[in-house]
């Protein structure tokens, strides 16, 4: 990562207007360079997202064995085959991204060698053992830091025992972990998950050729089941734009008074929009246009127009639809009228930084009325925050743009630690902003 870059948001000098369109879905551009290099063929990937972190698995799947090239805009990639994969000949380095380590995990522990997994400081802090603890029953050896920490050691072990295994957390990244395993282990591997999380690894596993059997649990939640080894085809993919990011724009224009975009080819998995359904409960001005669906993803044109917000009671099983949103949508609620209670956010301690208490951090420091209470967040909403605060983002790119958005419709400028993180999933964020009259000067 380069050096620190520190910015300054005044209030927007006018009201946000325009059409735009933010990069590729993180969470499928991962798995489409992963899924890439374990199929046997080429295939041709649009619209990935050029952030760091993708970047990082690209390199990853590179030191594998595989072929990763960057070619008029789409990225084209020659896969090895499950088990095909080689021995690295260097630690690999997934800086600051934990999808990225969490679901490589996954695939080293069934592929027969020896890897050494780092990160940046935020990654070596987070946990590990989520995955580490149950891909060992598969027969792989893991050797962490002390609290299952990066850097990690894995001895893979080839064909591996399959797992049965029950999430103690509803995480996307463990159930991922868990089912790529998967693919190289001699039998059915099942995950079950106690509330449904983003079903990309599944879909992606079918696109490419594999049978995934998803079922409802009666009491709630879902079991995945697969059959191993499996074998995957190169099949070409098109990234959709990435709902999460799309989050920043969004509330940006519900905020800044005298707002109009529209956000285009946003992905609608409903397994991801939270977010929106949450802002129209709260009578945001938000409007689906024009879905469509193109390379099997189902997007639409978000139209946004500002308007007065009021508070809301986000319930607990909506966090897996939303997760990685809570920042921004507390930021919504610090001007909405009333006091929202965000339920059931013990998961954000564990993301790039401990999201709950950064969160909280950056809503006081601008004159926000905040407290937790167990793992819930309450916010008393205001018509307008002071600001002025200064922001610090821990190597957190999700707070770095939440800060970015609370800055344009203070009162006061927000100054913010450092930006540079922003690289890891929205590259072009400033400029983006800046085309919709945001008037960010970094
Ligand atoms: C992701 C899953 C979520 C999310 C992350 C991306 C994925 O993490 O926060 O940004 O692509 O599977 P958890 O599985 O830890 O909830």
């Amino acid at each position: 990562m380069t050096a620190q870059r520190p910015l300054t948001v005044s209030s927007a000098p006018t009201g946000l207007t325009g059409r735009v369109r933010v990069p590729g879905d993180k969470s499928i551009s991962h798995r489409a360079l992963m899924f890439a290099a374990l199929a046997e063929g080429r295939t041709h990937i649009s619209g990935l997202l050029e952030g760091e972190d993708v970047l990082r698995t690209a390199e990853a799947m590179r030191a594998l064995g595989a072929k990763v090239v960057q070619k008029d805009g789409r990225w084209i990639v020659d896969g090895c085959g499950v088990n095909g994969l080689q021995e690295p000949a260097d630690v690999l380095d997934m800086g600051n991204s934990g999808t990225a380590a969490r679901l490589l995990s996954g695939v080293l522990a069934t592929h027969p060698f020896m890897s050494i997994m780092t990160g940046d400081a935020s990654l070596r802090g987070r946990p590990m053992g989520r995955v580490s603890v149950p891909l060992s029953e598969t027969g792989a050896r893991f050797v962490t830091r002390a609290g299952h920490k990066l850097p990690m050691a894995v001895e893979g072990t080839g064909k591996g025992k399959p797992l049965h295994y029950r999430l103690p957390v509803a995480s996307a990244q463990v159930k991922s972990a868990i089912l790529l395993a998967g693919l190289n282990c001699e039998g059915e591997t099942v995950v079950e998950e106690p509330a449904p999380t983003r079903d990309h690894t599944e879909n992606m596993l079918r696109h490419f050729g594999t049978e995934v059997k998803v079922e409802e649990l009666p009491e709630a939640g879902r079991r995945i089941t697969l059959k191993g080894p499996a074998r995957l085809v190169a099949q070409d993919v098109l990234v959709p734009g990435d709902p999460s990011s799309a989050a920043f724009p969004v509330v940006a224009a519900l905020l800044v008074p005298g707002s109009e975009i529209v956000v285009e080819a946003v992905g609608q998995n409903p397994l991801r929009t939270g977010l929106f359904k949450t802002l129209k409960e709260m009578g945001a001005s938000l409007e689906l246009r024009d879905e469509r669906t193109e390379g099997g993803e189902v997007i639409g044109d978000l139209h946004v127009r500002a308007g007065r917000l009021k508070a809301v009671d986000v319930p607990a099983v909506r966090v897996p639809s939303m997760i990685d949103e809570y920042p921004v949508l507390a930021v919504a609620c610090a001007f909405a009228e009333g006091t929202s209670r965000l339920r059931g956010l013990a998961e954000l301690r564990v993301k790039e930084s401990d999201r709950l208490a950064s969160t909280v951090a950056l809503l006081e420091a601008n004159g926000a009325k905040v407290h937790v209470e167990g793992d819930d967040l309450i916010i008393e909403g205001q018509k307008s925050l002071p600001g002025g605060g200064k922001v610090q983002t821990h190597m957190d790119h999700r707070l770095a743009m939440s800060a970015t958005v609370l800055g344009l419709a203070a009162e006061q400028p927000v100054h913010i630690d450092d930006t540079a993180f922003i690289e890891t999933s929205f590259p072009g964020f400033v400029s983006l902003m800046n085309t919709l009259g945001a008037g960010l000067k970094p």
